[in-house]
């Protein structure tokens, strides 16, 4: 079955497998002492900056919460889109681990803006009123948009005006990168950025992303927090040596160009079937579509994806490093049958 469900249905990139393989010779430090460790934690200050903290942690949901527990206390409240990841994907996770409030901000695209997070900042000093501490963004967001640098900006400029910090969820960030044709730095740490969540299951490894600090004082009592949040890899260099090899002869790079391709491929193809609509700016390795419900289960017979929006019908199709022209092609030529026959 081909999958456009998600890019978490695609396997290990055979760089990554590699990587794993290598690092697999003999023992070495546990829970970090190793010198995979050290040399990928290198890799991530060659791209951040010396002054940049890292920590490597299981999965998505664990970089987001930690990083946002690190920057809050438990009567704080964290802004974010109400289709956040953190907001409607994470349970009750960050509420739970960091106690704080969140607040969704409406959004037609995914991204929030500076003004409609600043007119949410209220009652600030106010005892009885959950105190705004974090503005949380993803990028590229879970409607595959992505976030200009100068919009980060503008949301960072909020965050310092009223003593705030900005998250960013980078579950995609390499998506996000490659489609600004910007270096990681440029739109982070340079656009204010105090926390970023940096994904590298969705790029090809199997499992492992890294919370990377921009401000120091955050990050100092986070190897705490990552243990009390059973975030500690023991064998970490088996996360450490996905990360080297994700970063080594740019696979970062080409895994994102090419599922961004494939989505923009995809996005072509379905703008020629006159049923089909696309619903959002494809900037990423998504495609936003509302296909006619009358073929959406056959449809669902050969591929894999989900319907995004029960209401609406809007659907979902993410491409990964591993999709191919073909499956798009086939995809996009099932699709066009299927809406010829309606
Ligand atoms: C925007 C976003 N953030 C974070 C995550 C990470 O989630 P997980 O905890 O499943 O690794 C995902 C995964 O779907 C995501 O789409």
């Amino acid at each position: 079955m081909k999958a456009f469900a998600s890019d978490n249905y695609s396997g290990v990139h055979p760089e990554i497998m590699d990587a794993l393989n290598h690092a697999n010779t003999g023992h070495t430090g546990s829970y970090g002492a190793d010198e995979i460790t050290a040399r990928t934690i290198k890799k991530f200050k060659a791209l951040f900056g010396d002054e940049v903290e890292v920590f490597f942690v299981y999965n998505g949901t664990g970089a987001n919460v930690l990083g946002l527990t690190a920057a809050t206390q438990s009567y704080n409240a964290i802004i974010c889109s109400e289709l956040a990841h953190i907001n409607v994907d994470e349970s009750t996770a960050p509420e739970k681990f960091s106690g704080c409030k969140l607040i969704g901000i409406p959004t037609t695209n995914g991204k929030i803006y500076a003004d409609q997070v600043e007119n949410r900042i209220q009652r600030l000093g106010d005892q009885h009123h959950p105190q705004a501490k974090v503005i949380s963004i993803s990028q590229s967001t879970e409607y595959s948009t992505v976030y200009t640098a100068e919009e980060v900006k503008a949301l960072s400029a909020v965050a310092k005006k009223y003593n705030m910090y900005l998250h960013m969820d980078g579950a995609r960030i390499s998506n996000a990168a490659v489609s600004l044709g910007q270096d990681f730095k440029t739109f982070t740490k340079d656009a204010g950025v105090d926390v970023l969540s940096f994904g590298g299951t969705k790029n090809g490894m199997m499992f492992g992303e890294a919370v990377v600090f921009f401000s120091t004082e955050l990050s100092k009592q986070f190897a705490y927090i990552r243990k009390q949040g059973m975030q500690l890899h023991s064998k970490m260099r088996f996360i450490s040596a996905q990360f080297e090899a994700l970063l080594s002869n740019d696979l970062w790079k080409r895994n994102a160009t090419h599922a961004n391709q494939m989505a923009k491929r995809l996005e072509q193809a379905l703008r020629e079937v006159p049923q089909i609509k696309i619903t959002q700016v494809v900037d990423g390795n998504g495609v936003f579509t509302i296909i006619p419900k009358e073929i959406t289960e056959a449809l669902q017979q050969e591929f894999y994806f989900y319907v995004w929006n029960d209401r609406t019908y809007e659907c979902r199709l993410m491409c990964s490093f591993d999709t191919t022209e073909k499956e798009v092609d086939e995809f996009a030529e099932k699709a066009k049958a299927l809406c010829s026959a309606l």
